[in-house]
């Protein structure tokens, strides 16, 4: 087969599996051992026919797969894709663009430019502010995180990308203690540690008690950063950041949030009060792979102190070849990667197909499906809703934690939908995070039929 003939098969392949979904069990189907037995092939000393090692590819992937794409996949918090978005990533890695340096590669330094104010408009992120398209939203907390070290050092006469942490004074990370992980992983790669996080409380929905960071605080001088979230990830609760920006205003600390997907509720009229007090942060870090429904993998990092955010991420070789910055950004100085992807390119085409309404859109109808999944579920026996639904994410149980697990487990096992469990006040629960631009009114009643019949007959 020639390389058209390769290219349409894979094309053929993709498109199949994508319109196979909807009728596709959600969980996979194989198991590791099974996908094992087809996948694990001695690797040969000879070339293997490329079409035969994509038609075998497809054809022993597809039953391990999940259909994560699925309008009734709630686990995690994970985005499907939007057909654009699929479109565009498969012009993406065509093009095969190291998107690190404006000169070299000026297409897709612009479509980032560009995809970089559109976001900010968005998510009411100041237009002044620095951006890097990153891998995810962990990565995206490392180098908001990377900008926050050096500005609060440098503060205090440190400079930390010279002489490194060796010698600095303590930097003091006060966060919520309903943060996310990634937050604290993102204090270990910076060598902050896990030690530097000052925990403050959260409230029944995972909100941080302001009076309490005021405390906080007030306990200590010298370098802090505050890590505020928007979006817990089992209830989807928003901090105040306004009540939060004005806690740490006065003290010179800096103001991080984790907005990996509740973010996005800066992008609807009817949710934007969520987000009240956005645009005072020092720096945001999201996803496009969740609630904008691009592929994996998509996050984003914002920093208000563009200095500080360069100074941290920036590099200097002989060999590349830099641009001028004021005629154009390179994109490495503001990534921690060095050869990247040009991730720009489907949230372009993802925000430039829906417009502000369409973003606004998607982002309601999650949130209104979850109101809807809430509200059924309710009506189970037994069953009770934890959370407030303020967003996109639903937290339940079930009379006790055997239940709770089997009922879930079932609700797998029937592959009309999934969604996972986790632990919420010591007691076993089960999350749903409504993040897919597909899924519909159908979606949430064939889910709800699911849970009701492993209720009855678990
Ligand atoms: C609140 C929050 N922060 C950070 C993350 C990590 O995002 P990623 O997996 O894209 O790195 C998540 C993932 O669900 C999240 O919900």
């Amino acid at each position: 087969m020639d390389e058209r003939g390769l290219l349409e098969e894979a094309a053929a392949l993709g498109i199949r599996y994508v319109e196979s979904v909807p009728g596709r069990a959600v969980a996979p189907s194989a198991t590791i051992e099974e996908l094992r037995a087809t996948l694990d092939v001695p690797l040969t000393d000879e070339p293997v026919d490329a079409a035969q090692v994509i038609a075998e590819l497809a054809r022993d992937a597809e039953p391990g797969l999940a259909q994560m794409g699925s309008g009734r996949y709630f686990g995690f918090v994970i985005g499907g894709v939007l057909p654009v978005a699929l479109a565009a990533d498969w012009l993406t890695s065509a093009w095969d663009q190291n998107a690190g340096l404006a000169i070299p590669t000026p297409a897709a330094t612009v479509i980032e430019e560009v995809a970089g104010r559109w976001l900010k408009e968005l998510l009411g992120i100041p237009e002044t502010a620095s951006f890097a398209l990153v891998t995810g939203c962990q990565v995206a907390h490392s180098t908001a995180l990377a900008a926050a070290r050096n500005h609060v050092l440098a503060q205090v006469g440190h400079d930390v990308e010279r002489d490194g942490l060796a010698g600095a004074p303590p930097i003091r990370v006060i966060a919520g203690a309903k943060r996310h992980g990634t937050v604290d992983r993102a204090l270990r790669f910076l060598g902050l540690g896990t030690g530097s996080v000052r925990v403050v409380p959260a409230d029944g929905q995972g909100r941080m008690v302001v009076d309490a960071l005021r405390e906080e605080l007030a306990r200590e001088q010298g370098p802090t950063i505050v890590s505020a979230q928007l979006g817990e990830v089992n209830t989807g609760a928003c901090d105040d950041l306004n009540a939060i920006a004005d806690a740490t205003s006065e003290t010179g600390a800096w103001l991080h949030v984790d907005g990996a997907f509740g973010l996005w509720a800066a992008a609807s009229p009817s949710y934007r009060h969520l987000a009240a007090g956005v645009e005072r942060a020092d720096s945001w870090a999201t996803d496009a792979h969740k609630w904008l429904n691009v592929p994996y993998d998509n996050g984003i990092a914002f920093c208000a102190h563009p200095s500080a955010h360069r100074e941290a991420l920036g590099i200097r070789s002989a060999y590349l070849i830099h641009a001028d910055p004021d005629a154009a950004r390179d994109p490495v100085d503001w990534n921690p990667e060095h050869s990247r992807r040009a991730r720009a390119i489907t949230v372009y085409a993802a925000l430039r197909a829906l417009g502000r309404r369409g973003v606004a859109d998607l982002v309601e109808r999650c949130c209104a499906n979850a109101q809807a999944l809430a509200a059924g579920l309710a009506e189970l026996p037994g069953c009770e809703v934890l959370n407030e639904v303020v967003l996109n994410q639903v937290l339940l149980r079930f009379e006790d934690d055997e239940t709770t697990d089997r009922v879930v487990a079932a609700v797998q096992a029937s592959g009309e939908a999934w969604m996972g469990g986790t632990v919420w006040n010591d007691r076993r629960a089960i999350r749903i995070s409504v993040s897919n631009w597909q899924t519909s009114e159908a979606d949430v009643e064939r889910t709800l039929a699911a849970f009701a019949a492993a209720r009855t007959n678990p």
